[in-house]
């Protein structure tokens, strides 16, 4: 039989393959992730809620791997906010053993890639357990020189300005500065995430387009990336997706 040549087909694949590929121009540098959808994707499959989380603990370390492999230089998870302690207990101390759990499981691995773990969110009033562990791998990896794997951990965006704003006042009274001496940069640097970059790409999992106090200051100029699928599936190929998108848009911070 002979060959019929389908030129028009393979140029289809070429330029497929090419969209698949990440440049290495124009990554984002701190990346923000939602994690959503635990619960339901173990619902799909008849597993109880905690399984979801379990599932999606493990994916942290499957994605802190990809961020790495990309060049991200800043990873910040949203791993528990201030309004998830309205869920059953049950659920909340499920949660606060997972750092030390993900810790147990990972932290070795996650030092031999010279990662450094930082957290943001009201730190002190977390379980002893769930400080203990995660205060000993801060302390571990404080001198490791790549990737920060940044763990909203008891975070909420507006506590946190609130909080920035009574620090503020406080020493103003002190008299350290005087009003007028406030800006953005210096107001930023009362916030959880300090002097830590804003992310350049923020993505939320399982369908949900909304920020749930995350990050309102940090994210006034970040470009925001939306999936409908859940936590626990969310993999290399949709990672690679996100960034693929990213180096699509044009960031022009109010200009032209
Ligand atoms: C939201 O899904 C997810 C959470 C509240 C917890 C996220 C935590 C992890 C992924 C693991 C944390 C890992 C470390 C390293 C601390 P949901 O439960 O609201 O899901 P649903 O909306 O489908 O119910």
């Amino acid at each position: 039989m002979p060959m019929i040549k389908l030129p028009f087909l393979k140029k289809k694949t070429s330029k497929v393959k090419q969209e698949n590929i990440v440049s290495q121009d124009n990554l984002p540098e701190h990346v923000a992730i939602i994690m959503d959808g635990n619960g339901r994707w173990a619902n799909k499959r008849g597993l109880p809620r905690f399984a979801g989380h379990k599932e999606g603990m493990d994916n942290v370390k499957t994605i802190v791997k990809v961020a790495n492999k990309y060049n991200v230089k800043i990873l910040t998870l949203y791993a528990f906010s201030t309004e998830n302690w309205k869920r059953p207990k049950k659920e909340i101390d499920y949660l606060m053993k997972l750092p030390m759990e993900f810790l147990n499981t990972y932290l070795p691995e996650l030092i031999e890639e010279n990662v450094q773990i930082q957290t943001i969110g009201e730190f002190d009033v977390l379980p002893t357990h769930t400080k203990s562990a995660v205060q000993k791998a801060k302390n571990q990896t404080k001198e490791n020189t790549g990737l920060i794997l940044n763990i909203a951990l008891n975070y909420g965006s507006r506590y946190e300005i609130v909080q920035a704003i009574k620090k503020l006042v406080d020493d103003i009274d002190k008299q350290d500065f005087q009003l007028g001496d406030i800006n953005e940069e210096m107001f930023g640097n009362y916030l959880y995430t300090g002097d830590l970059r804003d992310p350049d790409l923020l993505i939320r999992t399982s369908g949900e387009i909304r920020l749930s106090n995350f990050l309102l200051w940090q994210s006034a100029y970040t470009e925001f990336w939306f999936t409908d699928v859940f936590w626990p599936d969310f993999n290399e190929n949709i990672f690679k997706k996100a960034l693929i998108d990213y180096q699509k848009r044009k960031r022009r911070y109010g200009g032209i």
